[in-house]
């Protein structure tokens, strides 16, 4: 029978077996999947691990720091920690399709985790989350999400490097990914992270992106999430975010009038993330996210609650 418990030992065998004195190199995200084979890397190999983590200033608030101290403080974990912010930043200054963005950003990513790849020395392997609907996706292409945007996360990386590959979760569905992570102690807060684009908030800014717009919305998406987390609604709910409207609209403040910036709150519920249903949040946690953006986010005066299922919206706005 499947348990978490076979899974792990199984697996610690596999890779010691595989790995043999050799060291792996593992692009650690902060998700659920890489979180989970950096952990089993770890329990198999120990120092032979190198995890590195590239903050390309399209993450949320607190994420970088957060991911440093469970797998540098917590897991003590080698963690490489790769600031790329203005990088990624000047590439994408005055880029507005979705698509180049998202080219921009899978092509940088590879390019900076290839040359701390070299810097690093020697590695014989990569190891990766991936999973076993990510393996069909890309063997058939025919998701509809992988047709129509170019996700970039899966077997982006690998081909044009040289390591050997290792995928630990290749047969897992993501729930069992879950399982296992508990069994390897990994922190409920990460386990039962909603997912997050590859491309992060690059593509919830929509339009051109300035530091500024990110910032923004990253005062508003904390807030929002904080309120689902606080009602006990987070872990209901697929996914969950504020996208940051290129449309500035009129308000009043005291006597004056204004005109500011629109978010839009979209939270959806799903299975698989193929099709998804608005999620039927109670209006009292809407107007409490909606009177707190407003309220300590300089630069909104507008929250919109996004009510489209997908198909025909998509979950995310790019
Ligand atoms: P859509 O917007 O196509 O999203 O309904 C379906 C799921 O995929 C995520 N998504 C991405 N993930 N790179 C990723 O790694 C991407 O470019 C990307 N675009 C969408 C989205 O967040 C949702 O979970």
């Amino acid at each position: 029978v499947w348990t978490p418990l076979n899974f792990v030992e199984s697996q610690l065998e596999k890779i010691r077996e595989k790995v043999g004195g050799k060291r792996v190199l593992c692009g650690l995200s902060g998700g659920v999947d890489s979180s989970v084979v950096a952990l089993l890397l770890h329990k198999a190999i120990g120092d032979q691990l190198t995890c590195v983590f590239v903050n390309n200033g399209l993450l949320r608030l607190h994420e970088a720091e957060d991911v440093q101290r469970a797998f540098r403080e917590h897991f003590k974990i080698n963690l490489v920690y790769v600031d790329a912010e203005e990088r990624f930043l000047k590439a994408l200054e005055g880029v507005v399709d979705p698509e180049r963005k998202r080219k921009i950003i899978g092509n940088l990513f590879i390019d900076i985790f290839e040359d701390e790849a070299r810097k690093l020395g020697e590695f014989e392997f990569l190891a990766q989350g991936t999973l076993y609907p990510d393996v069909i996706e890309s063997v058939s292409f025919k998701g509809p999400s992988a047709t129509i945007k170019s996700h970039h996360n899966v077997g982006g990386l690998p081909e044009k490097m040289h390591f050997k590959l290792i995928e630990p979760l290749r047969e897992l569905f993501k729930d069992e990914v879950r399982e296992v992570g508990f069994q390897l102690g990994l922190d409920e807060k990460i386990l039962h992270r909603h997912p997050f684009p590859g491309p992060g908030l690059a593509i919830r800014v929509l339009g051109d992106i300035t530091r500024d717009k990110l910032d923004t919305l990253r005062k508003a998406d904390y807030i929002a999430i904080e309120e689902l987390r606080n009602h006990g609604l987070y872990r209901k709910i697929w996914q969950a975010f504020c996208v940051l409207l290129p449309v500035q609209s009129v308000g009043v403040m005291g006597d004056e009038r204004t005109y500011e910036n629109t978010i839009v709150f979209r939270a959806v519920t799903s299975l698989d993330g193929m099709t998804a249903d608005w999620a039927h949040i109670p209006y009292n946690v809407l107007s409490r996210i909606s009177n707190r953006i407003i309220n300590e986010v300089n630069g909104v005066n507008r929250v919109a609650y996004d009510i489209s299922s997908k198909p025909p919206a998509t979950i995310e706005w790019e």
